[in-house]
């Protein structure tokens, strides 16, 4: 069987680098294309470490035809596209950027790939296109309602990737609707690395335990939900990363549009999630109780079974899992690729 080539677009990221390694561990030669605007490139040096194996690394902006050019001049059998940004405040502040890089930057990757025939990708979509759910748990046919300019960058490429498989039925997009990615690779040499005050829970739990921060405020604890605080789907980056493999592997064998939900359709509250990190790292985490936050919602989970009928795919590992990977992540990289 010949060796099959995966441009990775946001390769050096959070989700980007655990992918990689699961690509490489089944066999895939992986080009990864990065602008490192939110990335070091030492985090593809140490993927290269953990498969040991070699990536084709490419620096520069998917929107920039030279550089896509340049990268689809060898061949490319298929694309998962992570290159976005992803904070959902900042997209509020700053929505051109947002639809400019989200968008556009999708649209100029698909011209690429019409220019040079390449017909398979899997997309990195969210749980964040459900908007407010109105039931639970969240299948793939809930109504699509984002609810911040993020979310619409997200809603609007998969309408894009919809309306591209129609026009080639030889074409094949797997648009992965992921719930809330945490933890980190169990050797503790990747992991998720803000570059800012962390937005989301489980790196700021993280920054909070190893002394970074000094409390947690956790946003609101009136929610409808048993603890009070609010409920989601956290599943452990890795098993999201095999999730990828096994899109790909489903987009190679099949053609058409699709929507999948990888979560672990279990719900987590934040006090739950506190208790489980205080556990792996054996410490006390402070926290207080401060205001609902603008644009949550009380809870979200999924229904994956989709992943599992069409993929194979289901989550493996547990939140306590996790907390015990992105803990060793956090403590042998205080301050991520930096130090
Ligand atoms: P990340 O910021 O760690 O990774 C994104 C990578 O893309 C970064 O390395 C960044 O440098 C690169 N990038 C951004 N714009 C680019 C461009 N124009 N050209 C080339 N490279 C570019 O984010 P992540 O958490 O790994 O997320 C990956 C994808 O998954 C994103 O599309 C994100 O929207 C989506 N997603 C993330 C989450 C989450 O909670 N992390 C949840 C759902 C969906
Ligand atoms: C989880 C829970 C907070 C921080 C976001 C994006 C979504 C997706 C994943 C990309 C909520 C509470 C959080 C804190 C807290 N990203 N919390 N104190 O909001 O479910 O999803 O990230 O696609 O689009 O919206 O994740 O980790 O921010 O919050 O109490 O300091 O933790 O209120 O209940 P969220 P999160």
């Amino acid at each position: 069987m010949t060796v099959k080539t995966v441009l990775v677009t946001g390769g050096a990221g959070y989700i980007g680098t655990h992918t990689m390694v699961e690509l490489l561990a089944s066999g895939y030669d992986v080009v990864c294309l990065d602008n490192f605007s939110n990335s070091s490139p030492e985090a593809v040096k140490r993927v290269e470490k953990i498969a040991g194996k070699r990536i084709t690394s490419v620096t520069g902006d998917v929107r920039d035809r030279e550089v896509m050019s340049r990268v689809f001049k060898r061949p490319i059998d298929g694309v998962i596209h992570f290159a976005a940004l992803k904070a959902v405040g900042e997209s509020v502040a700053k929505p051109t950027d947002y639809y400019g890089n989200n968008v556009g930057g999708s649209l100029a990757l698909l011209e690429a790939m019409n220019e040079r025939k390449v017909r398979r990708i899997v997309f990195s979509s969210s749980a964040t296109v459900y908007g407010v759910p109105e039931t639970l748990p969240l299948s793939e046919d809930a109504p699509v309602h984002p609810i911040n300019p993020y979310g619409h960058t997200k809603a609007m490429v998969e309408q894009i990737l919809h309306d591209w498989c129609a026009a080639d039925l030889t074409c094949t997009a797997i648009v992965l609707r992921y719930f809330n990615p945490i933890g980190a690779h169990p050797s503790g040499t990747i992991g998720e690395d803000p570059h800012d005050v962390p937005n989301n829970l489980f790196p700021f739990i993280a920054q909070v335990a190893i002394g970074k921060r000094d409390k947690l405020t956790i946003w609101g604890g009136d929610w409808e939900t048993p603890d009070g605080t609010g409920v989601r789907d956290y599943l452990h980056v890795v098993d999201l990363a095999r999730g990828h493999v096994d899109a790909l592997r489903y987009g190679f064998q099949n053609t058409g549009y699709r929507n999948i939900n990888l979560g672990t359709g279990q719900g987590t509250s934040v006090l739950q999630m506190v208790a489980a990190f205080e556990r792996a790292a054996n410490k006390k985490i402070s926290f207080a109780i401060g205001p609902r936050r603008a644009g949550d919602v009380a809870a979200c989970w999924a229904d994956a079974s989709s992943a599992q009928q069409l993929l194979g795919w289901r989550a493996a590992m547990s939140v306590e899992q996790a907390c015990v990977d992105g803990w060793r992540w956090q403590q042998q990289n205080v301050d991520g690729y930096r130090g």
